[in-house]
């Protein structure tokens, strides 16, 4: 069973633990000061503050290092320093938006799960050409915590592909959103090499990616054009324009919050869904929750509901 501690140790943190550093970059990262205990609750506090995500203790490695590389490149020595200066204004809120790319783990890629992105064909669109009749010709679709978009495409591709099956003419309409504005430029352009897109099949790659000079891939034009990447922290859902969604996605970004924060979350979600529409969650990331309005889908290895 999956502990609701607020974690950090998801298998795939892409950014480098300290003891997992050469050597080399270790001592570099030693010229730092040590982070003192008040220092460290600091940043903590911020970072829960404009995230919702509590960094726990044993976490203060994945702090320190990511910490020390920005500030590295922007000429910081002191904590302090670049504390004050993240609350400085305008260019205080121009470096947080920089800094949370570093602060956060991003690790995606495509068809990540392919028993939800199954179940999304399965339990939502229709399986033969008889049960098109009377269906909404649009499809809206949420991926929240996109990263740099695999996931987002990964949902467009399956659901395109499906419709195409069933000779069903749809709109689909596909709101990408992450807190890392990097990582939403990376999904916007949409490149991905040679190895990011291994999972894919030659006959997804050839109809939704183009293949350029230099080797890699870029997706589409036309299935780009139906993913729009917004920036949308999750625990500010209000600020955001976003409206009634058919599918919402959410996979490995409530691990990075405690069980009240993962009920709020998913309970605001639950506001954002068309009735018939359906939640996607990471399996085991939300333990006994229920709502009213929603029912649990039963399709193997999959933590999905249906609005009522
Ligand atoms: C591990 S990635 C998961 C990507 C994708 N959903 C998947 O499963 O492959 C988690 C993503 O959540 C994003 N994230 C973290 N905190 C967030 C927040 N408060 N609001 C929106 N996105 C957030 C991170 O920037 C990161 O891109």
């Amino acid at each position: 069973m999956m502990s609701t501690a607020v974690s950090f140790l998801d298998e795939d943190v892409m950014k480098p633990d300290v003891n997992e550093l050469p050597s080399r970059r270790k001592s570099a990262l030693k010229l730092f000061p040590e982070m003192g205990k008040y220092q460290f609750e600091q940043w903590v506090d911020l970072l829960e503050k404009r995230t919702g995500m509590r960094l726990p203790y044993n976490r203060r490695s994945f702090l320190v290092t990511n910490l020390s590389i920005r500030m590295r490149q922007l000429g910081f020595g002191d904590y302090q320093d670049y504390y004050d200066h993240l609350h400085s204004g305008r260019d205080g809120h121009v470096e947080w938006d920089k800094l949370v790319h570093y602060l956060t783990v991003h690790e995606t890629r495509f068809l990540r799960h392919e028993e939800s992105l199954a179940l999304i064909r399965d339990c939502y669109l229709p399986q033969s050409p008889s049960e098109t009749r009377g269906r909404p010709t649009t499809i809206h679709v949420w991926s929240v915590g996109c990263s740099t978009g695999e996931e987002p495409y990964s949902v467009a591709m399956t659901i395109d592909d499906q419709m195409r099956k069933v000779g069903h003419e749809f709109y689909l309409g596909v709101i990408a959103s992450d807190i890392s504005r990097s990582a939403i430029a990376v999904g916007r352009a949409g490149f991905y090499s040679k190895n990011q897109v291994k999972a894919i099949t030659p006959e997804w790659l050839s109809r939704y990616f183009v293949t350029l000079p230099d080797g890699r891939y870029q997706v589409a034009q036309e299935l780009r054009q139906r993913v729009c990447f917004n920036h949308v922290n999750v625990v500010d859902m209000e600020e955001s324009t976003i409206g009634a969604m058919d599918i919402i996605v959410c996979q490995n970004l409530l691990i990075y919050y405690d069980k009240e924060r993962r009920i709020d979350i998913v309970n605001k979600f639950v506001d954002h869904l068309t009735p018939g529409g359906i939640l996607v969650l990471g399996v085991g990331e939300l333990i006994n929750w229920s709502h009213p309005d929603m029912k649990r889908l039963n399709y193997a290895n999959t933590l999905a509901f249906r609005h009522k």
